[in-house]
């Protein structure tokens, strides 16, 4: 095998040509599909003198290539192919191409592909080229017209319809795109409609697409899409520019949605809802993805990327703008928490292990593995701190600006800061650290009193990253606020711009020494270092009038208690309880605020905060410190969990909205307190009554983490056995609950399951990805989930690659274990890399987890 070549943003050069317009013809078969495209091209000004023509293709089999009419020199190889210059005509040209593909053996769902009798495709990032020969490249933008052949009763592609007839249809997108958004669907769908008339007037045509019997399950997610619209015209002034929007959802898809231009595809997990089917955080997520996807038509599609290293320019844009959105729909408090919590989970995680990259990293080997928490969330924290910094009004000037200057264009991060520097005036070279340089700022803060003056001293340091040996300070917005001890605010949220390695702000003519919150709002993506008293965590859990800092109060007091359990064998102590105590029975709280401050903090999560604090997690400590803490605040809110609970049945029909939602979250981590004192009556009622799938798989979780619910589990299954989407979670919920020590083996037996169709992507993770995240059972001492879970990785990896890649994330933590357990994932990583057949995609990954790949 050779080695695959390192791309790097050093290298970028503009392409030789460009695409004046491109004609396509599909004529559709399962495993022999003919491709013609046709194309005008022009020499790029930008690369003057005689230039080749280098178009990729790969698993094409080309049957002919003609130039201007007449038959070419050229040469093809295992990536492309290239016409030399001197067989080129001087000035425009047309370049016409006859290609086969087999999309029914197509595994790796990556170009035109099947399932379940449907045609669909995927270009993102670099798909097109096993679709047809092109300079498949974000920065070449051309109008399409598409034809496709087939008797397929629904034919569809990007842009307006331009003509149908028998076995055939055509569409017409006038809007330049790069190939990546190029799409195409045909199967036997039926169609959810709907209509939206946009704020200039344009009346636009609404679907979505499924497979018969699923058409009464999209309801939810056409409105999500309508809110979508109508809020991108009132917030950022983006208006449809189609006659036609259409959605697909697919069952085997690689990830969660894909924007192609009017034409966006999902995985159905992320589309199709029913209250008996779908739980409420299935629901948040169909917004926020249907929300996404369609906010991309903007940032991502009107303005896309110059090249795959300035991918966070659509992605971080695009999530910090679905955060926005679904903070406006639901309650914006609680958005941040749990933006916060994925933020830590995931990202914190990947920027503190072998796997960290900068937001704009400045080489790779496959792009697919850069679709990462750092570039999606992290990207999107980095412009939460831009707007904290410019403030609202300039980052308005700016947006508009943006979306002014770069239409139609393919742009670059230093676009992106150009147009609020111009905006705004503000100079942001150092702030644009955050998106050259990887890993997550440590910020330690020392406080003084004297005589009426407070002052606050940060220090950050910049741990290093691979390849990244030093750092220099970043720009940090500390938002702050200072109560006084009666619980009363004397300086209300203030933005303190850090620069310096060290900094003090001080405060003056203060009557008695105050208590500080902060980081308000998670105003950076930092890790706070900064020793606090049980007490004081406390007093701003019952005071702070920021409620993220409120949270972040209780967490932080969990996390102290568990770590003092882990390390210490300590107890939890009564300034937690009492305090969790009182946050479950203030009822002047958001019960969606009250369910996020009872959830105790996550086995991985606590995993990663002793690592940065120099510990050496126990994972079977900290199961067990977990479980204690969760029976010690049953115990102690025993007599008043009857009442609570009852106090949070909802009252007629059911809503997916997030006022109801929130109250059957906190009903349910009650129930999971109260579950841990009885015999299981109660969960087993709450299972049996429940008419929402949100209370049927909760109280299942409820007597799964208790060694019960066998019986329910059977139910579950004979009830399910034929929705997908609902037995994909009937194979991840008994792995997440299962006993650490039987975690594997449960698994191992669901992989013989007749329902494991591990070639699907959903159930693959809901099955091995479920390991994973059963902390104490993944890595359980004799390495058996190790090994499983690497030996499904390499059998998947041929077959599919780009998803085994993205779930061999789960050894990039190994640097935090002991000795053992590190030689343990090693050996399997090792294994990974000796693998026959191993992709490019998994390759990488197993070498930068062993650091021996760049
Ligand atoms: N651009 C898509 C999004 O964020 C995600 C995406 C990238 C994707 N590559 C993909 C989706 C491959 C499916 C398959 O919305
Ligand atoms: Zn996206």
């Amino acid at each position: 095998m050779t080695e695959a070549p390192t791309i790097r943003l050093s290298d970028y050069q503009p392409f030789t040509h460009r695409i004046e317009q491109v004609e396509l013809t599909f004529r559709l078969h399962p495993t022999a599909t003919k491709v013609m495209a046709r194309m005008t091209l022009e020499p790029n000004p930008a690369r003057p003198g005689p230039q080749d023509l280098r178009l990729d293709g790969e698993k094409l089999r080309l049957l002919s290539l003609r130039i201007d009419g007449k038959g070419a020199i050229f040469h093809q190889d295992g990536t492309g192919l290239t016409v030399p210059a001197s067989a080129l005509p001087a000035g425009r040209f047309t370049l016409e191409t006859e290609v086969e593909i087999a999309p029914e053996g197509n595994t790796a769902l990556e170009g035109l592909y099947m399932s379940n009798g449907m045609y669909c495709t995927q270009c993102e990032a670099e798909g097109f080229r096993k679709i047809t020969f092109y300079p498949d490249r974000p920065d070449v933008m051309a109008p399409f017209r598409v034809r496709i052949e087939s008797d397929l009763p629904v034919l569809l592609s990007n842009g307006n319809p331009a003509g149908r007839g028998e076995a055939w249809a055509e569409w017409d997108d006038p809007w330049p795109k790069p190939s990546y958004l190029f799409a195409l669907v045909a199967g036997d769908l039926i169609a959810h409609p709907d209509r939206f008339t946009t704020v200039s007037g344009r009346d636009v045509e609404l679907n979505i697409w499924v497979r018969k019997g699923d058409e009464g399950k999209c309801a939810y997610a056409m409105e999500a899409l309508k809110r979508s619209m109508a809020w991108d015209e009132r917030t950022y002034g983006r208006e449809y520019d189609l006659d036609i929007f259409n959605i697909v959802a697919v069952d085997d898809f690689n990830m969660g949605a894909m924007e192609n231009k009017g034409l966006n595809i999902f995985n159905s997990k992320y589309v199709l809802a029913l209250p008996e089917t779908a739980t409420d955080d299935d629901f948040a997520r169909i917004e926020s993805i249907i929300a996404h996807e369609y906010f991309h038509n903007w940032t991502g599609n009107r303005i896309t990327c110059r090249d795959w290293f300035q991918l966070c320019l659509k992605e971080g844009l695009t999530v910090f703008r679905d955060q926005q959105f679904s903070a406006d729909m639901r309650s914006g408090p609680v958005k941040r928490i749990e933006d916060v919590l994925t933020l830590r989970a995931r990202q914190f995680r990947e920027d503190n292990g072998p796997l960290a990259h900068a937001v704009r990293p400045d080489h790779y080997v496959e792009i697919n593995n850069f679709y990462t928490a750092t570039v999606y969330e992290k990207g999107a924290e980095v412009i939460g701190m831009l707007k904290r910094l410019v403030g609202e009004a300039g980052y308005k000037a700016a947006l508009d600006l943006y979306f002014d200057r770069h239409d139609g264009e393919a742009a670059t991060i230093e676009d992106w800061l150009k147009v609020f520097e111009d905006a705004t005036g503000r100079d942001l070279a150092q702030f644009k650290r955050w998106y050259t340089e990887a890993g997550t700022p440590r910020l330690s803060v020392t406080e003084h009193w004297q005589d009426g003056t407070y002052r606050l001293t940060f220090r950050q340091t910049n741990p290093p990253t691979p390849g990244e040996p030093l750092k220099r300070p970043k720009v940090i917005p500390i938002a702050i606020g200072l109560l006084n001890p009666n619980g009363a605010e004397v300086l209300p949220t203030t933005v303190l711009e850090m620069t310096e390695a060290e900094q003090s702000f001080v405060f003056k003519d203060m009557a008695t020494k105050p208590i500080p919150s902060i980081l308000r709002g998670f105003s950076a993506p930092v890790i706070l270092e900064r020793e606090v008293s049980p007490e004081e965590r406390a007093f701003l859990l019952a005071h702070d009038t920021d409620p993220f800092n409120k949270w972040e109060a209780g967490r932080a007091l969990a996390k102290d208690v568990m770590a003092r359990m882990v390390t210490e064998g300590a107890q939890p102590g009564p300034d937690w309880l009492d305090a969790l105590a009182r946050v479950a029975q203030d009822e002047s709280l958001d019960p969606a605020f009250r369910a996020l401050a009872l959830r105790l903090p996550g086995e991985d999560d606590m995993a990663q905060t002793l690592h940065d604090a120099g510990v050496t997690p126990d994972p079977d400590r900290i199961h067990a410190a977990r479980r204690r803490m969760g029976e010690a605040l049953a115990r102690h809110l025993a007599s008043a969990l009857p009442r609570l609970i009852e106090s949070m049945a909802e009252p007629g029909p059911f809503t997916p909205e997030a006022r109801a939602a929130g109250r059957r979250a906190l009903r349910l981590v009650l129930l999971g307190l109260q579950s841990r004192l009885d015999d299981g009556a109660r969960a087993a009622a709450a299972f049996r009554t429940a008419d929402n799938m949100t209370e049927q798989v909760g109280a299942l979780a409820c007597l799964l983490e208790n060694r019960r619910g066998e019986a329910e589990l059977q139910a579950f299954e004979s009830q399910w056995r034929h929705d997908r989407l609902v037995m994909d979670k009937w194979f991840s919920l008994q792995i997440l609950c299962a006993e650490p020590a039987r975690a594997a083996e449960v698994t191992d037996r669901l992989t013989r399951h007749p329902d494991f169709d591990w070639k699907n992507p959903n159930r693959f993770r809901s099955v091995i990805g479920a390991l994973s995240g059963n902390h104490a059972g993944f890595h359980k001492s004799d390495g058996s989930a190790y090994r499983l879970v690497a030996d499904w990785l390499m059998r998947l990896d041929p077959l599919n690659p780009q998803t085994a890649a993205r779930m061999s994330t789960a050894f990039e933590t190994w640097g935090r274990y002991d000795a053992d357990r590190q030689a343990l994932i090693r050996v399997e990583l090792e294994r990974i890399m000796q693998a026959p057949d191993l992709s490019r995609d998994l390759a990488e990954m197993a070498g930068r987890m062993l650091g021996v790949t760049d």
